[in-house]
């Protein structure tokens, strides 16, 4: 069953100047996929990602979702986006009731945050903050999840048992779920399905099925063989820098050779 079906999405901004981000987004997105969205900065991903959240509705085209509604979904996003004047529990009791206390506690322990339940999001690194961001949104027990770069500002070890408690967490509740990151490797350790929002023309130009059982070896040799086609297919997402959108590339989805 298609979960998300996009048809035509276009947004543009007109301030400060005109600019078209997205124009032309076509996407079926199946129930259960994990699909990573990557490309360099300023592509429209974040777009993409509200449109989708429902936080954006000036936009061009149609959005159907399975069954007529959109599917109970939480979102992380870059910015954390926690209350300051509330500790990280009570950050959590606004997704959950008190008696899920136990079950907050133990996310919070999974994802490397045991004993700062009574912090306040002002105390801890921002990092810490959006894990704490992370452990609310799968409070909501999402049957869709959007995450836009969850795993940032961690240490080289601590990003990989991130990303090793995120994968453990699809495999067992099967949320459908779209991240975005600029990290390659992530996104072919993780992901069931990669694709590139192109430079310049505002459309999905890469749709790469991850063909690999979960859960995944970071040393697998495939995984590097993925990054390799991607990067040659656009050595832009091998950078980190913003993306001006100049090195247009004529673009529909194609399969790597
Ligand atoms: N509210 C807005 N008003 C004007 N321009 C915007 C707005 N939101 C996004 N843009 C522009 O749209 C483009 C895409 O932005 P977006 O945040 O979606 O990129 P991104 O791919 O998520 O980048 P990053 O990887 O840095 O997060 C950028 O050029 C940005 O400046
Ligand atoms: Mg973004």
């Amino acid at each position: 069953m298609t979960g998300l079906k996009l048809q035509g999405i276009r947004r543009s901004f007109s301030d400060p100047a005109p600019k078209l981000v997205l124009s032309g987004i076509d996407l079926a997105i199946e129930t259960g996929e994990f699909v990573a969205l990557v490309g360099p900065s300023g592509r429209g991903k974040t777009t993409l990602l509200r449109i989708i959240a429902g936080l954006d509705e000036a936009y061009e085209g149609t959005v159907t979702w399975a069954g007529g509604r959109r599917p109970r979904l939480a979102a992380v996003f870059q910015e954390p986006r926690l209350v300051p004047w509330l500790s990280v529990l009570d950050n959590l009791r606004l997704v959950s009731d008190r008696d899920r206390d136990a079950e907050a506690r133990a996310l919070l322990a999974e994802a490397g945050l045991a004993g700062t339940e009574t912090a306040f999001p002002g105390q801890l690194s921002g990092g810490m903050q959006r894990r704490v961001a992370l452990v609310r949104a799968l409070l909501v027990d999402p049957e869709f999840l959007v995450l836009d770069e969850p795993i940032l500002s961690l240490d080289p070890d601590l990003a990989q048992r991130m990303r090793e408690w995120i994968g453990a967490y699809w495999r067992l509740r099967r949320p459908t779920v779209l991240l975005v990151t600029h990290d390659l490797r992530e996104a072919a350790f993780l992901a069931t399905r990669i694709l590139v929002l192109g430079a310049g023309e505002g459309t999905i130009v890469v749709d790469l099925p991850v063909d690999l059982s979960h859960p995944r070896r970071q040393d697998d040799p495939r995984i590097e063989a993925i990054i390799e086609g991607l990067a040659h297919r656009d050595p832009m997402l091998l950078a980190d820098g913003h993306d001006d959108g100049r090195d247009g590339r004529a673009g529909r989805p194609q399969p790597l050779e």
